[in-house]
């Protein structure tokens, strides 16, 4: 069997356009989901088997899978974009396949080869091609997920995991996220420490993110900013985003991965794109001390949120327990704008992609 044929359709399904285009009206982020999913298992013995684009719906997981006990659970996120001529495309699905396969391993997982993650995200595309909003700004969220879902209890690797990827029509992540988000600097909370997950995409540092979060919502603001666990002074990223600063000389800034931060598709998209606009961009620590100061004189004038799903999101607030301070004039900044404008322009097919992100599916 080739692996182009590993994931069957056989049991796929189309729903009713009318049933269709009532669930797709003003879709918001991550409630509604395609008529199907993309699945496949892994067992120690048979290893990646039974491929299956089927319809959506729930999963049969025993009580004692491991994932439920030691979290041993990744996931990744991408989307596909109505292209100006009709076509349909992913951006850049191979980082988030390779990105999927070193998140498994620091998981101590099975990984997924990377050419079975591209075939399952690109037939659940083509089957449910119709569920992609055409709309700018608007795309076919993809899901891949993956889990330990061998039935046992005791710390250790699984040897049994459960693949699927869903897909969810989406609009703006932030309701009101043109206009900016403000942000609450998280003293208490660490995302990540050196040695740990923070780099993978799993889970667990979402959920160890969620109580600052919280605490954000409880201070007014839209999102928790973490600062690096050692010393509490570099600013590292948000609970599910990557952070760039912009400065008066047109420059920008963002935190440097080391092992803490992850390594987000997005982050590396607009630094290459940067290259390429003639905006010097740089991967430096940036402190929380120095980020007020500099948004006190001036010199900072922007900043802004990126990934996947909030693409890119303007900062206009940050407060900590102590102090409070507005980005530039609060509104999305001319640079913010100019690389978002840049990165949907090659998203979707209204821009030459001079770096061979776009994939078009036939
Ligand atoms: C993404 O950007 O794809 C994420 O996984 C982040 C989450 C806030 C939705």
């Amino acid at each position: 069997m080739t692996t182009q044929q590993f994931f069957s359709t056989q049991k796929s399904i189309q729903v009713a356009t009318d049933k269709r285009e009532a669930a797709m009206q003003n879709p918001g982020f991550g409630s509604v989901f395609s008529a199907n999913m993309a699945s496949a298992r892994y067992t120690a013995a048979d290893g990646w088997h039974d491929g299956q684009i089927a319809p959506y719906a729930p999963l049969a997981i025993a009580p004692s899978a491991l994932v439920f006990h030691y979290a041993q659970e990744i996931f990744e996120g991408l989307k596909v974009y109505s292209q100006e001529d009709g076509s349909i495309s992913l951006f850049r699905p191979d980082a988030n396949a390779r990105r999927f396969v070193k998140s498994a391993e620091r998981l101590a997982m099975a990984p997924l080869p990377v050419e079975l993650f591209l075939e399952s995200v690109e037939k659940l595309a083509l089957t449910d091609r119709d569920w992609i909003p055409k709309q700018r700004g608007s795309s076919l969220y993809l899901r891949p997920v993956m889990f330990a879902s061998q039935a046992a209890l005791g710390v250790k690797p699984a040897n049994e995991y459960s693949y699927y990827v869903l897909a969810c029509p989406v609009g703006d992540y932030f309701k009101d996220g043109n206009s900016g988000i403000s942000l609450w600097v998280s003293e208490n909370y660490s995302r990540a420490g050196i040695g740990g997950t923070g780099e993978a995409k799993c889970g667990g540092n979402y959920a160890a993110s969620l109580a600052a979060q919280a605490e954000a919502q409880r201070q007014g603001c839209d999102q928790v900013v973490f600062l690096d666990s050692r010393e509490k002074t570099w600013v590292e990223e948000l609970g599910g985003m990557n952070i760039f600063f912009v400065f008066k000389d047109g420059s920008i800034q963002t935190p440097p991965l080391g092992g803490t931060i992850l390594p987000g598709v997005t982050r590396d998209s607009l630094l290459k794109l940067a290259a390429r606009l003639g905006i010097e961009a740089r991967e430096e620590p940036y402190s929380i001390e120095q980020w007020e100061a500099d948004a006190r004189s001036g010199k900072l004038v922007e900043a802004f949120a990126c990934g996947t799903a909030a693409v890119i999101t303007p900062i206009r607030q940050v407060k900590r327990a102590t102090s409070e301070f507005a980005i530039g004039d609060a509104k999305a900044g001319a640079i913010t704008l100019q690389l978002k404008n840049a990165l949907l322009d090659i998203q979707q097919g209204r821009a030459e992609d001079p770096f061979g992100w776009v994939k078009r599916l036939a």
